[in-house]
């Protein structure tokens, strides 16, 4: 194991991730991608660990670190931005938006035809729902949204079905289209956050990098993440119709139920960080300056953390996975995901209670965990 070639970009790989991840975690818990030129650690007390460890494993510098971000920021810039910023992501403030999303939610399912034999419901409901509560939540002009929608899709993964290399300049242009955004704001403010950005500016608190930097990390990280985990969790209840049933009989274990679509299909499977020193684990040393990749979703499987990690519990209990992941750079959009995810899962059951996957494909991702496709029927 120790010798053989993972291949991340292949349909296998995905199509049977957590027997590779099993086998990683036993064979090659400190494993070497030579394609990527990255370690991988697979075991959940290895990632937690170097999420803690942000002296030794540090957010900047990475290949990921393509754009300036939030989560690709260290120490003391970090500290202040982030301190500023999560003020804005309370739970209070993702529970007022709760009546907003319960609204957007029905329009989308009562928009559905009742008739039909097969619903989108990856493009006609899961894409729709982050990008209309962000986007307002965000104040995102309307004017650029659906360039910035179209935008996030291919920087998720490929589909294999449909194999068309992402543009060399989308990140570039990913970055434009926000910058616009920011631009906009600035000569017309709202009540939105990033209006609210534009004022600590104003007021001096956050430089215009700054402002801009905290309006790129969310371009990039507030729309796909929480797709993947409303399409992962659809997939799952269909999968798991026993669970479902529970569920339905049960809906006050729903927000339980999120927690376990987050562990054992974790939207962001892997983020990576780059080494200030020398590291032995398990007896490999890994190099200062390495790339080590922290696979959330493996570890969100380790049998030594989970008790029958693959089988989707809606009671189970011990809940500190690792999807946001830990620590300093924990999600801070994490309970705007989870309000999101409560609405739609509860008009999902309301509305097709039986529903059945009838066509599912994941996307080739090195680091989500993505549907490129799921259609549902009924019975
Ligand atoms: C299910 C949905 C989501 C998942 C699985 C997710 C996952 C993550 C993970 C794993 C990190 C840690 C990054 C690291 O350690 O390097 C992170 C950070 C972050 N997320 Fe999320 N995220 C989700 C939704 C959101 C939403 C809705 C927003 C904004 C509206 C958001 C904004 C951020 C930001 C700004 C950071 C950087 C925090 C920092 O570096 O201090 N995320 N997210």
């Amino acid at each position: 194991m120790n010798k053989a070639i993972i291949d991340i970009y292949s349909t296998d790989y995905h199509n049977n991730l957590y027997e590779n991840y099993a086998a990683l975690r036993t064979h090659a818990p400190v494993y070497f991608d030579q394609r990527r030129n990255t370690w991988m650690l697979t075991r959940y007390d290895d990632v937690r660990a170097a999420l803690r460890d942000t002296k030794r494993f540090k957010s900047t510098g990475t290949s990921q670190d393509f754009v300036p971000q939030l989560q690709a920021l260290d120490g003391i810039q970090h500290t202040r931005i982030r301190k500023e910023v999560i003020s804005e992501f309370s739970q209070q403030i993702a529970m007022n938006l709760s009546p907003r999303v319960d609204r957007v939610v029905e329009t989308l399912f009562k928009t559905l035809n009742p008739s039909f034999t097969t619903i989108n419901i990856l493009t006609d409901v899961i894409h729709q729902l982050p990008r209309r509560i962000v986007s307002e939540f965000m104040g995102f002009p309307n004017h650029l949204r659906q360039r910035w929608y179209d935008l996030g899709e291919p920087m998720v993964g490929l589909d294999p079905n449909n194999p068309q290399q992402p543009s060399a300049t989308l990140f570039q242009d990913m970055i434009d289209v926000v910058d616009e955004a920011v631009a906009y704001k600035r000569k017309d403010a709202g009540h939105d956050l990033l209006s609210w950005l534009v004022a600590r500016e104003k007021a001096n608190v956050f430089t215009a990098d700054d402002v801009e930097l905290v309006a790129r990390t969310l371009g990039f990280a507030a729309l796909d993440t929480t797709i993947n985990l409303l399409a992962n969790g659809t997939a799952l209840l269909a999968k798991f119709p026993l669970q479902r049933q529970h569920l339905i009989d049960n809906p006050a274990l729903l927000d339980n139920a999120i927690e376990e679509m987050l562990r054992i299909e974790s939207p962001t499977q892997s983020l990576p960080r780059r080494l200030a020193n020398d590291v032995e684990l398990h007896g490999v040393i890994m190099k200062a300056g390495d790339e080590v990749s922290l696979l959330f979703g493996a570890a969100n499987h380790d049998p030594e953390k989970y008790n029958q990690p693959d089988d989707f519990d809606i009671e189970r209990k011990n809940f500190d996975h690792l999807a946001f992941g830990f620590g300093l750079h924990k999600c801070i959009g994490q309970h705007i995901a989870r309000i999101e995810a409560r609405s739609y899962f509860s008009a999902l059951l309301k509305y097709h209670p039986n529903f059945l996957v009838t066509s599912h494909r994941w996307m080739i991702s090195p680091w989500a965990r993505a549907h490129a496709e799921l259609l549902l029927s009924h019975p």
